[in-house]
C-alpha cells in the first residue's frame, strides 16, 4: 500500500504506538493511512534511501598521506555492507589516519574514498549523512544533559523533532542512560561520555558506523552494552569499522579483520582465511596478529636491508 521507502517508518511508529500523536493539523482530513504516510515521508533519513541499497559500504582506493613520514602508503580496502569489520594494527599503523581521511576530518594526498556508493571527497556531504564516527575521546558539551547533547545533534542533522525525541530514548534506553538523561554529562565517567557521544553519532541513522578503539577506557558494563548495540545494528544491515586492541573482541564479533602496518594493509580476511597466515602456533587471533605483523617487520627489515646493500653496490 506504501510506498517501500516508509516501510521502515511506519513499523517505527506502528510498533512505538505513536499513531496516535501524529500531526493533526494539517491532515486533519486525511485517513490514519494516509497520515502515516506522510509522517513517515517527512523523515529525511530513510533506511532504504540509495545509500542503503550498496553493495560496498567503504571502499578505498590507493589512500595516500604523509606527514613527515607516510603514514597510510597506498591503501586499498573494500568493506561490503552489513560487514563488521575490526581493523587491527601496532600502534602507529596509520589507522586513525586512515579512518579520518573516510570520515572527511583529514585531507588526503592521494586516492578515492567511497562511502555507500557516494564519492566521499566530491560528494562530502553527501557522504556524511551516511557516516557515524566516533573518536576514542568521546567530544560532547559537558554543560549539556544527554538529551539535550542529542537534541542539538538532531537539530544539525534537521531531523523531525518527534523522531528525533523518540530515536533518542530509544538509544539512551539502549545504553543505559536513561536515568541520567537530564544530567549535565560534566562530572560523567569515560564510559558514559563515550556512550552518549555514540548515541550522537547514531541519532540520524548512518549506514557505516567508524569507530576508534571505542571500548578503550570502559567499564565491563559499558563495553558490554557498546558491544551488544552494534551488534544490533550489524543485524540491521549496517556496516560497522572498528579498529581496537582488543583482540578478542575482534575475534569474537568480526566478520572479517584487517591488518595494517606501516600504512599498508598486510593481511584481511576472515579468522579461518588468516590462520593459515601464521606460523604453527597460529590459534588464536592474538598469535596470527602477532605472527602477520612480525613477519611483515621481518619482511620490510629484509627489504631495507636489500636495498642498502644495492645502493651500496651501485
Ligand atoms: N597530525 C599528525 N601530524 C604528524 N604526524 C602524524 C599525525 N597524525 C598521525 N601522525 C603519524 O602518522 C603515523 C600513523 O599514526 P596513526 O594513524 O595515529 O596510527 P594508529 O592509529 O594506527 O596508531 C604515526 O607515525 C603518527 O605519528
Ligand atoms: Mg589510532
Amino acid at each position: 500500500m506504501f510506498h517501500p521507502c516508509c516501510d521502515r517508518r511506519l513499523k517505527f511508529i506502528v510498533d512505538k504506538g505513536l499513531s496516535s500523536r501524529l500531526p493533526q493539523s494539517t491532515c486533519r482530513f486525511l485517513s490514519m493511512d494516509e497520515r502515516l504516510f506522510r509522517f513517515a515521508s517527512m523523515w529525511k533519513f530513510s533506511m532504504r534511501s540509495p545509500a542503503s541499497e550498496a553493495v560496498f559500504a567503504l571502499q578505498i582506493r590507493n589512500l595516500q598521506k604523509s606527514f613527515s613520514a607516510p603514514a597510510v602508503d597506498d591503501l586499498s580496502l573494500t568493506i561490503r555492507a552489513g560487514e563488521f569489520y575490526a581493523l587491527l594494527g601496532p600502534n602507529g599503523a596509520g589507522k586513525t589516519t586512515t579512518l579520518r581521511m573516510v570520515a572527511g576530518l583529514l585531507e588526503a594526498d592521494a586516492g578515492d574514498v567511497s562511502i555507500c556508493g557516494i564519492d566521499a571527497f566530491k560528494d562530502t556531504i553527501a557522504a556524511k549523512r551516511v557516516l557515524a564516527w566516533v573518536p576514542d575521546e568521546p567530544m560532547i558539551y559537558d554543560k549539556l544533559t544527554p538529551l539535550e547533547y542529542l537534541e542539538f545533534v538532531s537539530g544539525l542533522w534537521s531531523l523531525d523533532a518527534d523522531f528525533a525525541r523518540f530515536k533518542a530514548d530509544e538509544l539512551l534506553e539502549q545504553f543505559g542512560l536513561g536515568p541520567h538523561a537530564d544530567e549535565r554529562c560534566q562530572g560523567f565517567s569515560k564510559g558514559m561520555r563515550q556512550k552518549v557521544a555514540l548515541a550522537g553519532a547514531l541519532i540520524h541513522e548512518p549506514r557505516l558506523i567508524i569507530l576508534d578503539e571505542p571500548l578503550t577506557g570502559l567499564d565491563a558494563g559499558s563495553a558490554r552494552q557498546v558491544k551488544s548495540v552494534l551488534r544490533g545494528l550489524v543485524e540491521k544491515g549496517v556496516t560497522v569499522i572498528m579498529t581496537t586492541h582488543i583482540l578478542e573482541v575482534a575475534e569474537r564479533m568480526a566478520d572479517r579483520i584487517g591488518i595494517i602496518a606501516k600504512g599498508q594493509l598486510i593481511a584481511e580476511g576472515t579468522l579461518e582465511e588468516l590462520r593459515p597466515r601464521a606460523g604453527e602456533s597460529g590459534t588464536s587471533l592474538e598469535d596470527i596478529f602477532l605472527d602477520i605483523v612480525n613477519g611483515s617487520a621481518e619482511a620490510s627489515a629484509l627489504r631495507d636491508a636489500k636495498r642498502r646493500s644495492q645502493g651500496a653496490a651501485a
